[in-house]
């Protein structure tokens, strides 16, 4: 496949087979986080896999109780990826105080996308994961505070019968030359 054709293919996948996904691939995806570009190349990234039957059906209650139950379809998954950042302390805080940018957000969003891009070339479905209690999944895994848990990403293969349409916005709406003259 060719990249155009894997940033086509891919869409984020709610259900998943109940079918393994073999290590090297897991390790294919993290490979493929490794080498993302970062603001002054931090690498601030950490992934934490959880491929355990029983500890992912405790992190379901841990991170997806309560307003956090629509997404307990990523434990679900047969693997789980939690993303960690170590945000580093001059260039986030420089960062932040200068530019009011959160580097780090950055450089986990581009290496987490690697990952996603590698897994759908692999034939594995993927979705990115916000909205769970940060607290929970800190508690149940023994994350020290220094560490942000960022986002998840849930991985297995894809269960075709739940292959929904992309809804996007078109060029036109989000690209100007030269002038900025949206609303
Ligand atoms: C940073 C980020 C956080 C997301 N969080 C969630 C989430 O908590 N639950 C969920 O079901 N999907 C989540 N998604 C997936 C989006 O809903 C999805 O990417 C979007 O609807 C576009 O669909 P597509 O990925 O199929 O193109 C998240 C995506 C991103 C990039």
């Amino acid at each position: 496949m060719t990249l155009s054709e894997i940033i086509l293919k891919r869409r984020s996948i709610r259900n998943f087979l109940d079918k393994p996904v073999e290590k090297e691939k897991v390790e294919a995806c993290i490979e493929a986080a490794r080498l993302a570009p970062s603001a002054d190349n931090v690498q601030p990234w950490r992934f934490l896999v959880v491929d355990d039957v029983q500890l992912r059906e405790r992190l379901g209650e841990a991170a997806f109780s309560s307003i956090y139950r629509p997404c307990r379809f990523v434990v679900k998954a047969p693997v789980v990826i939690i993303i960690l950042a170590h945000p580093d302390v001059v260039a986030n805080k420089l960062g932040k105080a200068v530019q009011g940018t959160q580097y780090y957000l950055l450089d986990i969003g581009i290496a987490g996308e690697h990952l996603v891009l590698a897994a759908t070339e692999m034939g594995l479905g993927t979705c990115w994961v916000g909205w769970f209690s940060k607290r929970g999944v800190r508690k149940l895994l023994d994350i020290p505070r220094k560490y942000d848990v960022v986002a998840m990403i849930a991985l297995g293969y894809p269960d075709p019968k739940h292959l929904g349409p992309k809804k996007k916005k078109l060029l036109r709406e989000i690209l100007r030359y030269n002038k900025f003259d949206w609303k």
